[in-house]
C-alpha cells in the first residue's frame, strides 16, 4: 500500500525561482528510499514539503499525499495532526529540533503527552523508556540534562527518540549523521536501521553520501538542481550510472570509501 505519493511537485520562491521542478516519487508502507543529490540539490525542502514545514516565502504545487493526506495546500490543524503520527523528521543539525532551554525530558514527554494523552508516572516511565529505546545509557541523567550539557551524539539521539515517540509510519532522516564523527556515524546508522526495522516504519534517508545511504537502503533517487535524473537499485546507480551527475557522485563515493579503507589499514 502507498503510503507517500509524491506528484509532480513543484516548489518556487515569491520571486518565481524554481527550487523543486517536477518532482515525483512513492512509497511504499515500510519502504525504503534514499534521496540523493549534492548541496542546493533540493532534498531538504522536499523534505520539509513532505510534513508542510516550508520556509516562509516558498509555495509548492502539484501533490503530496501522505498517508491519505493531501498536505499541499492543507490547513495547519490538518498538517499537525499528520506530523509525528504519518511522518516525523530528524535534521542533520539536532539542535534544530531542541529547544535550547529545555530539558531533554520534557522535549522527548511532549510527544508523548501530547498523542498518547499519558501523564504523571506513566508519561516519566515512557520518556526513559524512550530514551532507553535509542541506546541512551544513563536515560535519567539525559532526561534531566539541557541539550548544551549533552554531546551531539546525545543529541541526535535524544531528537530521534522524540521522532519515534508516536510510532511515526514514515521517518525522514536528513543528513541524520552528517554533522558527527565517524565512530559516532556508524554507531547512529546501526541504531537507525534497527529501530526503524523493528517498527516496520518506512525511511526517506536523504544523504549526498552513497555511502551512508547504503547503510539504510538499497534503493536512492537522485536529485539535481531540484530535479529527479534518476532512480533505482543503487547498486545498477553505481554500476552503471545512467546520468552524468550520477555518475560524479559514485565517483566521490568511490574515492571516499577508499579514503576510508586507507584509514581502518592504518
Ligand atoms: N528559505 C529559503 N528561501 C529561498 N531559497 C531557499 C530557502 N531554503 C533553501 N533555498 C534554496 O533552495 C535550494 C535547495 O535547498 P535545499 O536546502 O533543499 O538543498 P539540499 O539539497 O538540502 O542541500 P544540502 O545538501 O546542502 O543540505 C537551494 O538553492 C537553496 O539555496
Ligand atoms: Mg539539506
Amino acid at each position: 500500500m502507498t503510503l507517500l505519493d509524491i506528484r509532480g511537485l513543484t516548489l518556487r520562491t515569491t520571486d518565481g525561482t524554481t527550487l523543486v521542478d517536477d518532482l515525483s516519487l512513492s512509497l511504499a508502507r515500510g519502504e525504503r528510499l534514499g534521496l540523493i543529490g549534492e548541496s542546493g540539490s533540493g532534498k531538504s525542502l522536499t523534505a520539509l514539503a513532505i510534513l508542510g514545514l516550508l520556509p516562509e516565502g516558498i509555495t509548492a504545487t502539484g501533490s503530496i499525499e501522505l498517508a491519505g493526506t493531501q498536505i499541499v495546500g492543507a490547513r495547519e490543524k490538518h498538517l499537525t495532526r499528520v506530523r509525528g503520527r504519518d511522518a516525523a523528521v530528524v535534521f542533520q543539525e539536532p539542535l534544530t529540533a531542541l529547544d535550547p532551554l529545555m530539558r531533554a525530558g520534557r522535549q522527548v514527554a511532549e510527544p508523548l503527552r501530547r498523542r498518547r494523552g499519558l501523564k504523571g508516572a506513566a508519561l516519566r516511565r515512557a520518556v526513559v523508556d524512550a530514551l532507553e529505546q535509542v541506546r541512551l545509557t544513563e536515560p535519567d541523567r539525559i532526561a534531566r540534562s539541557f541539550p548544551h550539557e549533552m554531546s551531539g551524539g546525545q543529541r541526535q539521539r535524544v531528537a530521534l527518540a522524540m521522532a519515534l515517540a508516536c510510532d511515526p509510519k514514515l521517518l525522514i532522516a536528513d543528513e541524520p549523521t552528517t554533522a558527527l564523527d565517524v565512530s559516532v556515524q556508524a554507531e547512529m546508522l546501526g541504531l537507525l536501521d534497527t529501530l526503524v526495522r523493528e517498527r516496520d516504519m518506512a525511511v526517506l534517508f536523504v544523504s549526498h553520501d552513497l555511502a551512508v545511504v547504503a547503510r539504510i537502503t538499497d534503493r536512492a533517487l537522485v536529485m539535481r538542481s531540484g530535479r529527479a535524473v534518476e532512480e533505482g537499485a543503487l547498486l545498477d546507480l553505481v554500476r552503471s550510472p545512467g546520468h552524468a551527475y550520477t555518475q560524479a557522485l559514485v565517483g566521490s563515493a568511490r574515492r571516499l570509501e577508499s579514503a576510508l579503507n586507507l584509514g581502518e589499514a592504518r
